[in-house]
């Protein structure tokens, strides 16, 4: 038998979370490293430092070789952390990337020091009831039925994969008595149909490809001039969609859609999926969040009808990534997911009363993420959590009305939730191309200068800037600091591109 050394022994001991060694290194690691993370957030004066180079190769010579932690911290902190995007910083606008709450991130310390892994209860027998117990609190909040049931996804890709995926293995199984799990697509499915907003998230069409149904079977249903789904022309194309011998499987609503925050006229998609039987699955990544605040929950009025959804805890509700939930009306479809392993989740743990909950995800290690979510519930409780999301929604309305007043800025609409699309306006000597690279390069001087983190996106085939307001932080100077910033940014562009055409 290999005899192991004491001493080296001794010097691995220290590598781990033990209790034996020296216990005063854990200690020493996470003191440390909160001080670089509290030296960095105190010293970091824009959103992102002015054309940073990132400089990493020269830490991949000498691999073999032990460093001092702190020298470690001091590499990651000069060359990493600093020239990282501040995403806590007030002028960071750009896309649904919040700044995490400091209880979430304690969280995500203990969450990855206990490495618990919730497949089975026995990886994580404390956190499996957490979780449980939080889902449970989530379906309470979205008023689901007491049959629902839900897991803690890696975000709205994964969730929204899950509604489309149960989705369509209800429809084969009821419609087509056809099992997917067993025996695969059946012939039918190169006519399956899914209906979601031409607004909706790429997840949707993503998700379709991956479920073997292709593209084309994502049916972009055109909005009305809040960007909502029309239910009119959505009933019209099911109904075209049938006479062409298609099959429709489900609707995809979005509460809160990721360019405009717009929240579909949930009752009504419910009204059509319920008179065609379809599946209706609402994407409220975004707009999930509202529930929580008693001034914006209507928004989300029939959302408890959806027969999935999915709600993301790293966009609206500041947890860090990643953090999300896909919640579900009825557990029975978690059938469609179910596999059994003699080492994991056997027939008999179930008969004895243990939940294993890979039974209901797609992942099979995985974080225990939920526990962000209760520390942040037990720290802050509701009303301040609430207090925050709508003070984000307030700020965007804020903006929007200063883009009004702006002769030189043209706002599209006013936002439902945090995110505000406009543009910079140019002169009329400048043609709509050369308007839409202005908009381009207003943007990307922002970034490149580090004065301010805004996003581009695009309507009708022409360039838009977009500000999403995550952080409660960000004030009335930040919102004009980011106005003028665009103005002054454009008009310096405008007189170089002039110069240039003299
Ligand atoms: C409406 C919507 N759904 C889904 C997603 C995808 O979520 P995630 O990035 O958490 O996977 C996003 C991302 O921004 C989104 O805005």
């Amino acid at each position: 038998m290999p005899v192991v050394k004491e001493e080296s022994h001794t010097a691995i001991d220290n590598e781990f979370l033990t209790n034996v060694g020296d216990k005063s290194r854990i200690l020493e690691m996470l003191t440390q490293t909160s001080a670089y993370i509290a030296e960095f957030f105190n010293e970091s004066e824009r959103p992102v430092p002015a054309e940073a180079e990132v400089q990493v190769k020269q830490f991949f010579h000498g691999l073999e070789k032990e460093n001092d932690f702190d020298s470690v911290l001091k590499e990651v902190m000069e060359h990493i952390m600093k020239c990282s995007l501040n995403i806590s910083h007030p002028h960071a606008m750009a896309h649904l990337h919040c700044p995490p709450l400091l209880s979430g991130v304690c969280a995500d310390v203990i969450v990855s020091a206990l490495n618990q892994s919730m497949d089975s209860w026995d990886q994580s027998p404390a956190a499996t009831t957490v979780e449980t117990e939080v889902v449970n609190w989530l379906c309470e909040l979205y008023q689901l039925p007491q049959t629902a049931a839900g897991t803690f996804t890696t975000g709205g890709t994964q969730s929204n994969f899950m509604g489309l995926l149960l989705a369509r293995d209800q429809y084969c199984a009821r419609e087509l008595s056809h099992d997917v799990k067993a025996d695969g697509l059946p012939a039918e499915a190169a006519r399956f149909k899914i209906f979601c907003s031409e607004e909706a998230h790429f997840t949707v069409k993503k998700s379709a490809v991956q479920l073997g149904l292709g593209e084309r079977s994502v049916v972009g249903v055109p909005t009305d001039e809040h960007k909502k789904m029309s239910t009119g022309k959505l009933e019209a194309f099911i109904q075209e969609a049938r006479v062409a011998g298609d099959h429709p499987i489900a609707i995809v609503a979005t509460a809160g859609t990721t360019d405009f925050g717009s929240i579909d006229p949930l009752q009504e998609i419910r009204r059509t999926a319920d008179k065609e039987n379809l599946w209706m699955h609402v994407d409220a990544a975004f707009g999930g969040a509202l529930a929580l605040c008693s001034a914006q929950a209507e928004k989300l009025d029939g959302v408890h009808k959806a027969d999935s959804l999915a709600v993301d805890f790293h966009k609206l509700f500041y947890q860090p990534v990643s953090c999300g939930a896909f919640l579900v009306r009825s557990r029975d479809s978690f059938r469609f997911i179910r596999h059994g392993a003699d080492y994991l989740n056997p027939e008999d743990d179930r008969d004895e009363g243990f939940t294993n909950l890979v039974d209901y995800s797609m992942q099979t290690t995985r974080r225990f993420d939920a526990l962000k979510i209760l520390m942040t519930l037990r720290t802050l409780g509701t009303e301040k959590w609430a207090e925050m999301i709508g003070q984000g929604l307030r700020q965007a309305g804020r903006l929007a009305e200063k883009i009004n007043d702006e002769p030189e800025l043209y706002l599209v609409m006013k936002p439902e939730m945090n995110a505000v699309v406009f543009k910079y306006c140019t002169e009329t000597s400048f043609g709509e191309r050369e308007e839409d690279e202005i908009n381009r390069e207003i943007q990307q001087q922002l970034y490149a200068s580090g004065e301010a983190v805004i996003a581009k996106t695009k309507l009708n085939d022409r360039q838009f800037l977009k500000c999403t307001l995550l952080n409660p932080l960000t004030k009335e100077e930040d919102i004009d600091h980011v106005i003028q910033s665009v103005i002054e940014t454009g008009r310096e562009i405008e007189i170089i591109r002039r110069r240039k055409q003299q």
